[in-house]
Parts: C-alpha cells; sequence; structure tokens
C-alpha cells in the first residue's frame, strides 16, 4: 500500500545525464547516463532489484535500490517491459562481474511500455521447452533471446566481412532482380508465378546476370535472395536464401578454387580479429579455429572411390528412382558407381570423418546444371563426360558452395539447352556473351545460411535466417 503512494521525480540539482546505447558506455563510466530497453532479466534480492537492459548493442546491468525500488511499477514490473532509466555508471564491485564490466546505480526510471505477467507473461508464451513450432510461429519473440539475436549480429558481421574481402578482391557489387524469365539450377525447384500475364519465376540464382556484367564492369559479385521450391525437409535446405555469387574473367578451373578458399580465409581472418565478432563466434562456437590452407582438394571420381573404401553406401533405386526395400520394409544398400549423385548424408559422413574443409570437384554432366563447362574428352571415364565444377564441404554442414567454370562457346550452348530441354529463346542475352566477344569465366554461388551454420556451429539453416523459409512455412 504504501508503495503506491511514492511518485519519483528526477532530481533537477543532479547533472544532466547523457543519453547513450549500452555499447558504448565504457568512456562514461563515472556520469550519470540515461539508456532505454526491454527488460532481458529481472531479479530482486531483500529491497535490492537488478535489471539486466537489453537493446541490441549489448547488455546492461542495472541496480534498483531504496526509493526507486518501491514503487508501484517497480514492483510489478516484468521482463520485456521496455524502461527508461536513468542513474550513475559504476565499475562493477571487486569479485562480481557483469557484462561490460559495469553497472547503473539508477536514481530514476519509468516503464515505457508495460509487458502482461501472468498467463500472458513472455516466459509463458515461450520458453526452452517450447515445441520447434512454436519457436517457429514466435519467431519474432525467439529474436529477443541471446543465442538468435547473436547468430544474427554475426550474420550482419559476416556479410560486411565477406563485402570487404571480395572489394578487396577488385569485385564490384551489382543487384540482380529477383523476378526472372529464366531457370539456372533445373525446371523442379522453380517458383513460378504471374507477372502480368507472363510465366515468371522467383530467382534460383543471379549467376547469368552476373556473367553480363563481366565485360563492362569486370569481377562482380552480388548478394541476393534465391528461391528453391525443393521439398526437402533437411537442416540445410530453405526456400528462400542468402546467396552470396560472384563471377570472375579470364580465369581457370584451378583459379576458381584458389579464390573461393581465399574469399572464405580471408572472412573469417577479418571475423577473428575483431574482438566483438570473435566473442560472438566464442559464445556461440567455442571450439572453432580457422580453417588451414590450402582446403583438401578430391575428385568426383576419387570421392566414389573414398566413400566405397570406407564402406559408405546409398540407397538402391529402381529404374523410376523409387528407393529399393528388402522384405523387411529396409531401404537396400549399394555401393557408389561413378555417375551416382552423392547425396547428403553420404557427403555429410564424408565431410565429417575427414573433418576439414574440402573441395570435391569434377562432377559428371549429366549430374550438373546446362552451363557448365566440360573437362576434356581424355579426362571421360566409362562413358562419362566431367565439368570444371567445384563444391565446398565443410564439416557438419556439407555442401556451402557450389561452383563452376562456364561453357564459353555458343554453338556448345545452343547444343546444351537442346540437350536439358530448355528453348534458347528466353535466354538470348545470356548466348550473346558468347557471340560478343566470349571469355574464359567462371564464378560460384555460397550459401550464407549454410555458411553461418557452419561458423556459428548451428544444428540447422532455419537457426541462422531472421525469418527463414521452409516448405510449408512463410509465417511469421
Ligand atoms: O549449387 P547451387 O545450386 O549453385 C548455383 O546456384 C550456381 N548457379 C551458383 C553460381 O555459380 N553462381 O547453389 C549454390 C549454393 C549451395 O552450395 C548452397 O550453399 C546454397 O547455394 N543453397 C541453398 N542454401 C539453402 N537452402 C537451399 N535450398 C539451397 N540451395 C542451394
Amino acid at each position: 500500500e504504501e508503495s503506491k503512494k511514492i511518485v519519483l521525480v528526477e532530481d533537477p540539482a543532479l547533472p544532466v545525464a547523457k543519453k547513450a546505447k549500452i555499447g558504448h558506455l565504457e568512456p562514461l563510466r563515472g556520469q550519470r547516463v540515461k539508456v532505454s530497453g526491454w527488460v532481458h532479466r529481472l531479479r530482486s534480492q531483500k529491497d535490492i532489484i537488478f535489471i539486466v537492459l537489453r537493446e541490441g548493442t549489448g547488455y546492461l546491468q542495472c541496480v534498483l535500490s531504496g526509493n526507486v525500488a518501491q514503487t508501484y511499477e517497480a514492483l510489478t514490473l516484468t521482463l520485456e517491459s521496455t524502461v527508461l532509466l536513468v542513474g550513475t555508471l559504476q565499475p562493477v564491485p571487486e569479485g562480481k562481474t557483469a557484462p561490460g564490466g559495469h553497472e547503473l546505480v539508477v536514481d530514476f526510471w519509468k516503464v515505457l511500455g508495460g509487458a502482461p505477467g501472468g498467463d500472458e507473461a513472455f516466459t509463458n508464451r515461450l520458453n526452452e521447452k517450447s515445441d520447434p513450432s512454436i519457436m517457429a510461429d514466435l519467431r519474432h519473440l525467439v529474436l529477443r533471446g541471446e543465442t538468435a539475436s547473436a547468430v544474427l549480429k554475426l550474420r550482419a558481421a559476416l556479410m560486411s566481412s565477406f563485402r570487404e574481402s571480395l572489394v578487396s578482391h577488385d569485385l564490384l557489387e551489382v543487384t540482380p532482380p529477383c523476378l526472372v524469365q529464366t531457370q539456372v539450377e533445373g525446371g523442379a525447384t522453380l517458383f513460378k508465378f504471374n507477372y502480368y500475364g507472363q510465366d515468371a519465376y522467383l530467382t534460383q540464382s543471379s549467376q547469368l546476370y552476373l556473367e553480363t556484367c563481366l565485360p563492362s564492369l569486370g569481377d562482380v559479385f552480388c548478394v541476393q535472395e534465391s528461391f528453391r521450391a525443393e521439398n526437402s525437409h533437411t537442416r540445410r535446405h530453405l526456400s528462400e536464401y542468402t546467396h552470396l555469387e560472384a563471377e570472375l574473367a579470364f580465369i581457370d578451373f584451378n583459379d576458381l578454387m584458389t579464390h573461393i578458399e581465399a574469399i572464405i580465409c580471408e572472412t573469417v581472418d577479418k571475423l577473428l580479429a575483431n574482438p566483438t565478432t570473435a566473442g560472438l563466434i566464442k559464445q556461440l562456437n567455442p571450439n572453432f579455429t580457422a580453417p588451414a590452407r590450402p582446403f583438401l582438394r578430391m575428385s568426383y571420381v576419387d570421392a566414389i572411390a573414398w566413400l566405397n573404401e570406407h564402406g559408405i553406401q546409398h540407397e538402391a533405386e529402381d529404374a523410376e528412382g523409387n528407393v529399393v526395400k528388402d522384405e523387411q520394409g529396409n531401404a537396400k544398400m549399394v555401393d557408389h558407381a561413378v555417375g551416382d549423385d552423392i547425396a547428403e548424408a553420404a557427403e555429410r559422413r564424408m565431410t565429417d570423418i575427414l573433418g576439414v574443409p574440402m573441395f570435391l570437384y569434377g562432377f559428371p554432366a549429366e549430374l550438373k546444371s546446362f552451363y557448365m563447362k566440360r573437362m576434356p574428352r581424355e579426362e571421360a571415364h566409362g562413358g562419362h563426360l566431367f565439368t570444371e565444377s567445384c563444391d565446398l564441404l565443410m564439416p557438419g554442414v556439407g555442401e556451402i558452395v557450389g561452383g563452376s567454370m562456364r561453357m564459353t562457346g555458343q554453338d556448345e550452348l545452343l547444343a546444351a539447352y537442346k540437350k536439358e530441354g530448355i528453348d534458347p529463346a528466353p535466354y538470348y542475352w545470356f548466348t550473346d556473351q558468347r557471340k560478343y566477344g566470349t571469355c574464359e569465366h567462371g564464378g560460384y554461388g555460397l550459401g550464407v545460411e549454410r555458411f553461418l551454420a557452419w561458423l556459428a556451429n548451428r544444428f540447422t539453416v532455419r537457426e541462422c535466417a531472421l525469418y527463414p523459409r521452409w516448405p510449408g512455412r512463410a509465417t511469421p
């Protein structure tokens, strides 16, 4: 009853408080400051209330005692309320720890926006025991957590570091369209829609557009959303993902792999050299160490032999592509043969055993996209033609990069459309690249969420996107 009568007023005799963000408080120690944020944690001990405040730039311990802890608002304060706190920033007492090494001794404060208690309380909506589908529906609230927000902060740093590395290699950033009328990676995974009465698709890859930039912009890259209508409910497939793609002219296949390796290693080095991002990596993936260079390179043909030597088999399929089952209903397992796709499970076991990043290169042409440069005929093997293609595989995640050299000849490309059953008409602009001064070139695409899953040791790419989309999920 007493507490309801206490009305706080800011003491006009105190020095004017400086408004500041939590992440920039250190130089303001000993001074009076004003911060706003969300109540991230809340605990009371005797007559003292401890708030951990959060507003994106960091966490701040705030101590309320005496009158400021006795108001009605203080006694009914709830997690996730927004508050304005004013007080003196003090180093934490000897033997105690707090984020940033300091705490705010509050002399005035108010609630800006309360959050409900009771049944509607934040921790009743969402907690560690919430099941995955609830977590997905409540992604907007999950984002308030320490882990989810750390992943997204690291993601932001990762994108800037990638951009810095690419720019330092003389690549120029461009922004290709998302609404397109051509396919890049196969018709089966296209999202089709009605575009003013015409068929159009959500882009699968910006590669073809990047290729058109080479003659005047030089080597280019983009960071763009790609869309795949894949009915894959795996921990590394999204329906929409952030695709970092680059294209380079006058290179050979070896240069391409060396470039990919350099960009990845330089990006990781930049992240580790920055104390804030190094801290995020440590928090999320304490055992992370930068990968050693050069990366292992293994040809597809050698990988098939390696899988067989290690007893890693795959499910047998009949002519229609259905899994062959035995009498017990178990899938029949068989050795790999040249020409087989190396499926996700086998790929994952391989990277887990080898435990290092590796390039798998030289895939059979029939497994890869129409535009890929063929290896010389002398390299053919058992009737298979191979391509100058490479996937970069990371332990724990599998493929994070797919790249290749591209066909340079017009006739060869026209034949490739035909073989794939692609109408060349809508590709006239892509074909023109071979008509007006062709060049040896190649490029790659890196899945940002997959890269982040590797870096931050996340179980699934769904944790690595702001609002992940997978089959059936487009909410929130
Ligand atoms: O191997 P992909 O399909 O290659 C391309 O799209 C090329 N046109 C890129 C290029 O050369 N410019 O995709 C490249 C990468 C994959 O290695 C993977 O990391 C990511 O994109 N990716 C996905 N990430 C999340 N969910 C999906 N459904 C993905 N599909 C591909």
